[in-house]
């Protein structure tokens, strides 16, 4: 096979360097890109007066057949034409001849690639955005089927205070809803066209690259053709973003594994997305809950392995940059299986409410409302604390409860409490009482599942 750049060389590509610089058994993902780039381009010469109209239809044609066979799975990628560019015009020449020939005019695969990956993360953020939607929406299927469930919020994974389940499971959509709104963002910085820059200084051609950036549906281009070729900002970007809703997906996957525990048993998983042992028969596992907490690894290592493929490299296109793909493609499928993996297991988790009312039925839970009692009479907060502090050691003791000491024991504390002290202790009153902006009374929670609802379904 000769190569695109025989003109000056004399022998082969060695067989080992073909193997070791292919690109194309990944990089075919982007056809569909890279073929409306062309076809964007090749507008754009004859807007230049490089192409005829027939040419240019010609082209355009031999594109669509391409895809058309790409799509078939006819089309015979070769590793030895490196990468998905190649094969495309190599394919397009052998199918119309000159005009194929003619195509790559003012045009390098570096000012291609980087336009074909920017189009492809545009579609793929928008994919991910709607899987990170139907998410939210699983999670709020919950919040809905399960409105009174309570469970203990924990700090230091020690029972802190109760909680609706539904404030627990809403405090997700919001870091998902972040997860959105960092994909949202990278998608407005990267809305940018690099076509034009050519290998790195543009061309001589004049080009009018506004009409072919408006061509391909991108906002903005370029104002350096340097830049242009060289970064890859807005992968690490994306990389990033996949990341953190890794790790937000890896935080939930723990809560998960943890609930689903016979030591919590807050939920039950459907057999659907548990496995058992082959070993020990009594045994169901979380494995999709733990499968995305190590997935999360491979979206922070895909990150750090493109911001060190980037750090240290000369200006403007260095070969280094063809591993920007891999680990953008990886992440983008894992987000995209986990986060479908995950809604499908979320909208079938049920919660065991008697476990989580057992659990959060502790009457230490609410010690720091007994505190709040003294606070509301003039007792400072630390004094308070401390007093409340003297009766959990009463009870640590004497192996008792706070609702069970009597008004003389808590008056032998502090003279100030009266009989009304032993209203706290009820898990419904602990929750009303909390009507901040943000905190779980059963008000705000319905409040916020149904903002989120809208939210969603606008
Ligand atoms: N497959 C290459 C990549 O992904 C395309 C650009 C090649 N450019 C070059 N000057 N060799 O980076």
């Amino acid at each position: 096979m000769r190569t695109m750049w025989k003109g000056r060389f004399e022998k082969e590509t060695s067989n080992l360097v073909q193997q070791y610089g292919e690109s194309v058994s990944y990089d075919w993902r982007l056809y569909a890109h890279d073929i409306r780039g062309s076809i964007a381009h090749a507008r754009g010469l004859e807007r230049a007066g490089i192409l005829t109209a027939d040419e240019r239809s010609q082209i355009e044609k031999g594109l669509a057949e391409i895809r058309e066979e790409i799509e078939a799975g006819t089309f015979a990628f070769k590793t030895s034409l490196e990468d998905v560019h190649m094969n495309i015009e190599s394919a397009l020449t052998e199918k119309i001849g000159a005009a194929g020939a003619k195509l790559h005019t003012a045009r390098s695969r570096n000012d291609q690639v980087a336009t074909d990956t920017r189009l492809y993360c545009k579609d793929a953020i928008v994919e991910i955005i709607g899987e990170i939607h139907s998410l939210q929406k699983s999670l709020l299927g919950r919040c809905t089927a399960y409105p009174n469930a309570v469970v203990p919020g924990y700090t230091h994974l020690q029972r802190g205070q109760p909680v609706l389940f539904a404030h627990h499971l809403l405090a997700y959509v919001e870091m998902l809803s972040r997860d959105t709104s960092r994909l949202e963002d990278a998608a407005t910085r990267l809305d940018v066209c690099p076509l034009g820059s050519g290998a790195l200084a543009g061309s001589t051609i004049p080009l009018d690259r506004a009409a072919v950036a408006k061509d391909l549906g991108f906002s903005d281009i370029s104002h350096n053709s340097m830049d242009a070729v060289s970064d890859r900002d807005y992968i690490a970007e994306i990389l990033f973003a996949l990341s953190m809703l890794g790790i937000h997906l890896s935080r939930l996957s723990e809560d998960v594994i943890l609930w689903s525990s016979s030591e919590f048993g807050f939920v039950k998983l459907s057999d659907a997305h548990t496995t058992g042992s082959s070993l020990m028969p009594q045994k169901k596992n979380p494995d999709v809950a733990e499968l995305t907490r190590g997935k999360s690894g491979r979206l922070v290592g895909n990150l750090t392995t493109l911001l060190v493929t980037i750090k240290g490299l000369p200006m403007t296109y260095n070969r280094d940059l063809q591993e920007d793909k891999e680990p953008l493609f990886d992440s983008i499928d894992t987000s995209l299986l986990a986060l479908r993996v995950f809604s499908e297991m979320i909208t079938a988790m049920e919660i065991q409410e008697e476990k989580t009312l057992a659990a959060t039925s502790d009457p230490m839970l609410l010690a720091t409302d007994v505190a709040d009692y003294l606070v509301k009479k003039g007792i400072p907060f630390r004094k308070a604390h401390e007093i409340v502090g003297t009766l959990v050691g009463i009870c640590d003791r004497e192996n008792r409860e706070l609702p069970n000491l009597t008004l003389p024991e808590y008056q032998a504390v502090d003279p100030v409490f009266e009989k009304d002290v032993f209203s706290i202790f009820s898990i419904a009153t602990a929750l009303a009482a909390r009507t901040a902006i943000g905190a779980p009374s059963p008000t705000n929670v319905t409040a916020e599942v149904a903002r989120w609802e809208a939210k969603l379904t606008s």
